[in-house]
């Protein structure tokens, strides 16, 4: 008895059942939290006809039989699996059964002993903490791709049009080294060419480490980096930009500027790439302690789907960026009038 009453313990501390299964799969000698796991009472279950297996969700129904059924075939086994049942409310929830089979002298398998968990809100967890490290997963995969995509295309320029211009430069040279008598027009000439491409590589050598960093960000602090990448976008796209800016420098710390200006680079390529726009406007401000960026298109406008498919790393990214400085960013679209992204960042 003393057991009973230590069981009776346990069952009150863990919400759990203790029953019995017949070899009609019947249920019986119930005790503990039936009501509170199932949601039906004990006496609709037990003499009804009504079997354990009848609750269970129907995905996990075959598996439980199976489970079950074992039971009664092998002596002196136990087993403890997890699956769902269907509550009399029509809620589904995790649990969790340890199951003995009881022997009589000669081996005769007489009924199962079970002892059922409510094991819902420790799986909620685990479900919650898997999604959230694939999540994390999926977010570093991405941010890998980007700097491996990054990486790619500084390496065709340099390798394309850092190469092919000193490739040029050198055979001016050689040309210009085997003429024995040139004429002074004709050596001006190539030299003033040559300067042309020194000129342009002297672009391109910016161009790139301002790719690898944006040292705008560095020495002219965001609100001229922001000016800086608008006119670069409108000249790479012919996309018109209006831009709003503050007139007074904000003062920003190196991590949120890096977060601010790389949000913005996203928003720029998403309006490039989907949105079919002609006109972006682009406000910078001060809201109190909060910096607010907002950047409308006149595109096709974002569906509300897109914002939070979770295939979209872009926009995650984003988010998981402006969540890093405890800041957020906010997305609405209108079919056919546009898109707007708002990003608000707290300044201290
Ligand atoms: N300005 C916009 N106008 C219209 N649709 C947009 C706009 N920005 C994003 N979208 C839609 O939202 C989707 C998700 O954007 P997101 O940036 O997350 O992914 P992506 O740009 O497709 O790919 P990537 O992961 O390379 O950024 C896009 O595929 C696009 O359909
Ligand atoms: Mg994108």
């Amino acid at each position: 008895n003393s057991l009973k009453q230590t069981l009776a313990k346990v069952e009150r501390k863990t919400k759990s059942v203790l029953f019995k299964i017949d070899s009609n799969f019947k249920i019986t000698d119930v005790t503990g939290s039936f009501y509170e796991i199932t949601g039906f009472r004990v006496e609709e279950f037990v003499g009804k006809g009504n079997g354990w297996v009848e609750i269970v969700y129907p995905d996990d129904y075959f598996r439980v039989q199976n489970n079950f059924s074992e039971m009664f075939h092998f002596p002196n086994l136990s087993k403890t699996f997890e699956y769902r049942i269907k509550k009399a409310n029509g809620e589904i929830v995790w649990v969790e059964t340890f199951v003995e089979n009881v022997v009589d002298s000669r081996g005769k398998i007489l009924y199962l002993d079970c002892i059922t968990f409510d094991i819902d809100e420790q799986k909620q967890a685990e479900e919650r903490l898997k999604s959230s490290q694939e999540e994390m997963r999926n977010l570093a995969m991405y941010f890998e791709s980007l700097r491996e995509e990054e990486k790619k295309k500084l390496a065709f320029e340099i390798h394309d049009e850092l190469g092919h211009i000193l490739t040029a430069m050198k055979l001016e040279l050689s040309w210009v080294l085997k003429k024995k008598f040139l004429r002074e027009e004709v050596l001006h000439e190539k030299l003033h060419k040559m300067i042309d491409m020194i000129d342009s590589m002297i672009r391109k050598v910016r161009s790139i480490s301002s790719q690898l960093r944006p040292s705008v960000l560095d020495h002219f602090g965001i609100t001229a980096a922001i000016e800086w990448q608008a006119k670069e976008f409108q000249k790479q796209t012919a996309i018109r930009c209006r831009l709003n800016l503050p007139k007074q420098e904000i003062q920003l710390s190196e991590a949120k500027s890096i977060v601010v200006f790389r949000v913005f680079q996203e928003i720029l390529t998403n309006i490039a790439r989907h949105a079919n726009a002609t006109r972006v406007d682009i406000h910078l401000d001060i809201e109190g302690n909060n910096l607010v960026l907002t950047v409308a298109d006149n595109g096709k406008g974002i569906k509300p789907e897109d914002i939070s498919a979770k295939k979209s790393l872009g926009i995650f990214g984003m988010k998981e960026r402006a969540r890093s400085v405890n800041g957020k960013l906010t997305i609405s679209g209108v079919s056919n009038i546009g898109t707007t992204v708002t990003l608000t960042i707290p300044i201290n």
